[in-house]
């Protein structure tokens, strides 16, 4: 997918999601659970992929210190308008999602969150992905991923499998996976996102 014309030209469905009830709810639903683990302060959170940082200024709201990183300058833009109209702090981050620690975004991160960016990655780019990932999570860290069920939809995510969230995260173990409902959006009916939240945990007995 082509995320700096999408951005470009305005098209950019994705951010409705927080309005959606059954999605929003779902979500906020698996990050309460770290919350209720931890309490306030909940610590750090990586949002990868951030966009316009829906997700990030609603985890920055709710007490997470946040770090969003995006390949596409006009989503941070977009992002940083949203981050002072909603008047919290989220350090913004333009890197690559496969070079995370060469990024700058720092480490220790509680929570790590993707919305939609793992699933229209390469093989080799998920790869990546995992291993910075478990680079720059804290030992504790939950990775919520939200992924589209792999099917050919042109320029649309190619979406991943279970099988793929596993080998891309050979270390960490998925305990939860969760129905990311994006209906009644056209465009997931269209191309039957069929979506999926993935929670990963560190695996002890993993790789
Ligand atoms: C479907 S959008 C989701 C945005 C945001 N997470 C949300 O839910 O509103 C995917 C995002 O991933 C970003 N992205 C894609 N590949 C990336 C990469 N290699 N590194 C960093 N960001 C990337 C895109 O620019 C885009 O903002």
């Amino acid at each position: 997918m082509n995320y700096r014309l999408a951005y470009r030209i305005g098209f950019h469905p994705w951010e409705d999601l927080a309005e959606h009830p059954p999605f929003a709810g779902k979500l906020l639903e698996l990050v309460a659970r770290e919350e209720d683990k931890y309490g306030p302060p909940y610590g750090s959170a990586l949002d990868l992929g951030t966009g316009s940082a829906v997700w990030g200024v609603e985890l920055a709201k709710r007490g997470w210190e946040v770090t969003g990183i995006d390949i596409v300058e006009k989503a941070l833009r977009r992002a940083r308008e949203r981050v002072d109209e909603a008047g919290v702090e989220i350090d913004l981050v333009h890197g690559d999602v496969t070079a995370l620690r060469e990024s700058g975004v720092g480490s220790g991160f509680r929570l790590v969150l993707d919305t939609g960016t793992f699933h229209g990655l390469t093989d080799a780019q998920r790869e990546a992905m995992g291993l910075g990932v478990t680079a720059v999570a804290a030992p504790d860290a939950t990775v919520l991923l939200d992924c589209f069920a792999p099917r050919r939809r042109g320029p649309l995510p190619r979406g991943a499998s279970r099988r793929d969230v596993d080998s891309a995260f050979p270390g960490w173990r998925v305990t939860d996976v969760e129905i990311a409902d994006s209906e009644p959006d056209a465009l997931a009916r269209l191309f039957k996102f069929d979506e999926r939240f993935y929670r990963l945990r560190r695996d002890p007995d993993g790789a």
